[in-house]
């Protein structure tokens, strides 16, 4: 009894801790590159327990004396860099976030390390005390992707794989031309393109159950996220968005073969991927011809019965002929006296 409360207690405990859901850090401003002197604000947020209302606060692992749910920093020096991560009373540690410091004419600032593909990436290039900069460039591994004559921010609302890589600006600040330093940005795959699968095969009996599945697997940072699955044969929908990756045919018929893909997205839908094309070929049932058992017993039927009806065919054949033979013999003795003859005949 002791030992069971014990491990109930133990059981509930464990469940507690998984349970508990992480907490999220937050920056404001949103960059996590930021000049020397910049005021940073991080936000902690997540659930408190009762009689728990604490926050704390880790810099490079080292936990810092605040306890309050968000951590100003005043004008940040190069000793501010580093990674940030915080705990509410009814969360776990959250995932970190890294922020750079400084100290240049100008910055490219980006709202993002790293990132998983449909999110959105922000870039700014800011000069030093926020001086005006004219003729914006930015580059993406070296190559001019977006000029501006005066300040803009590049946008990318739904980044993908190909956005990740090194990223720096050029610009004019009074009469000078200046480059920032370079950033790397890396876009994480949310999820594999799916792969369609067949159950139990892709070429099925006519009237068996097809079952097919769309495959792939959502990154496991956001445990929030879902998917929606559509289906398509030929180009054309055979089932429309949906929760479930499954897609059933209860009786496949022929009019069931056909190239057949799917396709994965996210919900609320920003981002979507593909599968190949798998061809379904669904066995037509042959009405034609019977099934093997059929074979199996038709042939040694047929044999028997042949050998059967010769066997009769002979036995009728003998006797048959004897009262013929002795009637014609008759004939035969009546009319030139060759009675012998029959005799021999019979013999055949
Ligand atoms: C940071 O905040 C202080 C106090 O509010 C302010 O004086 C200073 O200008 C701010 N620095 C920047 C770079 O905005
Ligand atoms: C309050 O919550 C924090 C973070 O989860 C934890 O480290 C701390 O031990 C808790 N304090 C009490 C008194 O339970
Ligand atoms: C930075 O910008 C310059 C153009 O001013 C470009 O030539 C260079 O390759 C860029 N550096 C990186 C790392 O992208
Ligand atoms: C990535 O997104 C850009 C638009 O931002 C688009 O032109 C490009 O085709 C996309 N690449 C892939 C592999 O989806
Ligand atoms: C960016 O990544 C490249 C290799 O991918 C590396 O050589 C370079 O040092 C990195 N730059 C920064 C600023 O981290
Ligand atoms: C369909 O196939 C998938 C994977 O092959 C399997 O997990 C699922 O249980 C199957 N569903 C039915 C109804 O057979
Ligand atoms: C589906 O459409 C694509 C491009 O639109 C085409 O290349 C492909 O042949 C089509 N497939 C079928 C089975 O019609």
């Amino acid at each position: 009894m002791w030992m069971m409360t014990f491990l109930l207690v133990l059981a509930l405990g464990l469940g507690r801790a998984v349970d508990l859901p992480k907490a999220m850090l937050t920056l404001n401003p949103r960059w996590v590159s930021v000049f020397r002197e910049d005021n940073v604000t991080l936000s902690c947020n997540g659930p408190y327990s009762p009689g728990n209302t604490t926050t704390r606060w880790f810099h490079n692992g080292m936990e810092t004396g605040t306890r309050t749910p968000t951590y100003s920093i005043w004008a940040t020096t190069s000793e501010d860099r580093g990674d940030y991560r915080c705990q509410t009373g009814g969360s776990t540690l959250s995932d970190p976030i890294r922020l750079d410091v400084y100290s240049d004419w100008l910055l490219l600032q980006a709202s993002d390390w790293v990132l998983l593909e449909g999110d959105q990436l922000t870039l700014r290039c800011r000069g030093w005390r926020d001086q005006l900069v004219y003729k914006v460039t930015f580059y993406q591994d070296g190559t001019a992707r977006i000029y501006s004559l005066i300040p803009t921010d590049f946008f990318i609302p739904r980044a993908n794989r190909s956005h990740s890589g090194s990223y720096n600006c050029s610009g004019i600040i009074k009469e000078g031309s200046y480059v920032s330093s370079a950033l790397n940005i890396t876009v994480l795959e949310l999820f594999p393109p799916p792969i369609l699968r067949a159950a139990p095969s892709t070429e099925p009996r006519e009237g068996s159950l097809l079952n097919l599945t769309c495959d792939t697997r959502l990154d496991p940072r956001r445990p929030d996220s879902r998917l929606r699955f559509s289906f398509y044969r030929d180009n054309r929908t055979v089932r429309g968005w949906d929760g479930s990756p499954e897609y059933r045919i209860p009786v496949a018929g022929s009019g069931d073969s056909g190239s057949y893909r799917c396709e994965a997205a996210t919900d609320p839908q920003t981002f979507w991927k593909q599968s190949p094309e798998l061809w379904i070929w669904v066995q037509r049932t042959p009405s034609c011809c019977p099934p093997v058992w059929f074979h199996a017993l038709f042939y040694p039927v047929v044999g028997i019965l042949f050998a059967w009806s010769t066997f009769l065919y002979i036995t009728l054949r003998r006797k048959l002929r004897c009262p013929v033979r002795k009637k014609m013999d008759r004939k035969f003795s009546w009319g030139s006296y060759m009675g012998e003859q029959g005799e021999e005949e019979e013999e055949w």
